[in-house]
């Protein structure tokens, strides 16, 4: 317990000066709990608005995937240059440094997997993910697929859940084989995710249309990069996300298969956070990709 003699007098009451308000950067999330903003403000770059998470879940249904054999060596390099990764418990234990310090969108529902029909899932334990330490919940959502319901109230039970501890939750937008990835669709999916309590939304870039998919998404989204391309041709579809108004992206395969990903991630970056050109972005590409 403090001295209770000889104490100075309370006296600086800062009497006539308002209290400084601070509003939420992040779209739709000025009423979410402290602890949530908390969470997100680690995800997001309060500077730009952005993040660039770096996703290597695809082991969970996909198993060993190109560029993910050894997660230790080609993923762990990676880690120090992403704002937030993007993975399964077991991928965090085995080969995350916990002295990264980087906030974790866990992989929160897991199921049926590439040999059968995806996206029949469950939940993991709310325990599991606190014990890690988990900034963001992700859930995947199968909109129009024979899991819908059940991907659904995953959804709803783990916004809840989140919203007892503080944890936002990433709904993540699946899609099947016979789902087409247009805006009416993407729309209607990310729409879904945000009304069932998502608290931000993972979905696909389309040429056509974005800007109304994200413009009707009451909550931020970031896109998934989806199968490798071209470095120019991920940079310019990461750049027209971004323009169209997209908070970022969570990016896998464009990044972890590039021929140079540390150079890679870094010209993601620079669209993502700087709002260079993908020409710019390639050049820095093209310039890192030759340093050690
Ligand atoms: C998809 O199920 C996984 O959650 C991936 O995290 C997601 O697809 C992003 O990775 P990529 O950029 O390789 O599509």
């Amino acid at each position: 317990m403090a001295e209770l003699d000889n104490t100075k007098d309370a006296n600086d009451y800062g009497i006539g000066i308002p209290v400084k308000q601070h509003p939420f950067f992040l779209k739709g999330l000025e009423h979410a709990e402290w602890g949530m903003k908390d969470r997100l403000s680690r995800i997001f770059n309060p500077l730009s608005g952005n993040t660039v998470m770096l996703a290597f879940d695809h082991g969970y249904i996909m198993g060993p995937t190109s560029g993910l054999e050894r997660m230790d060596l080609t993923i762990t390099p990676l880690i120090e240059y992403a704002d937030c990764i993007m993975c399964t418990r077991g991928a965090l234990r085995s080969i995350v440094p916990p002295t990264s310090n980087k906030p974790v969108s866990l992989r929160y529902s897991a199921g049926t997997t590439v040999l059968t029909e995806l996206n029949d899932e469950c939940l993991l334990d709310i325990e599991d993910a606190i014990r890690v330490n988990a900034s963001a919940l992700a859930i995947m959502v199968a909109i129009g697929s024979e899991f819908e319901a059940v991907t659904i109230k995953n959804l709803v039970r783990t916004a809840d859940m989140g919203a007892k501890y503080g944890i936002p939750t990433l709904g993540v937008t699946a899609v099947g084989k016979d789902l087409v990835r247009d805006s009416r669709y993407l729309g209607l999916a990310s729409r879904i995710c945000a009304e069932n309590g998502a608290t931000f939304v993972k979905t696909y870039f389309c040429e056509t249309g974005f800007e109304q998919v994200v413009a009707a998404c009451p909550v931020p989204i970031v896109i998934a990069g989806g199968k490798k391309l071209p470095e120019n041709e991920a940079l310019e579809f990461a750049y027209q996300a971004i323009q169209q108004g997209a908070a970022g992206v969570d990016m896998g395969r464009n990044v972890f298969q590039s021929e140079h990903p540390i150079a890679m991630i870094q010209a993601v970056r620079a669209v993502v956070h700087d709002k260079r050109t993908p020409k710019d972005a390639l050049d820095l590409y093209n310039t890192l990709k030759h340093q050690k």
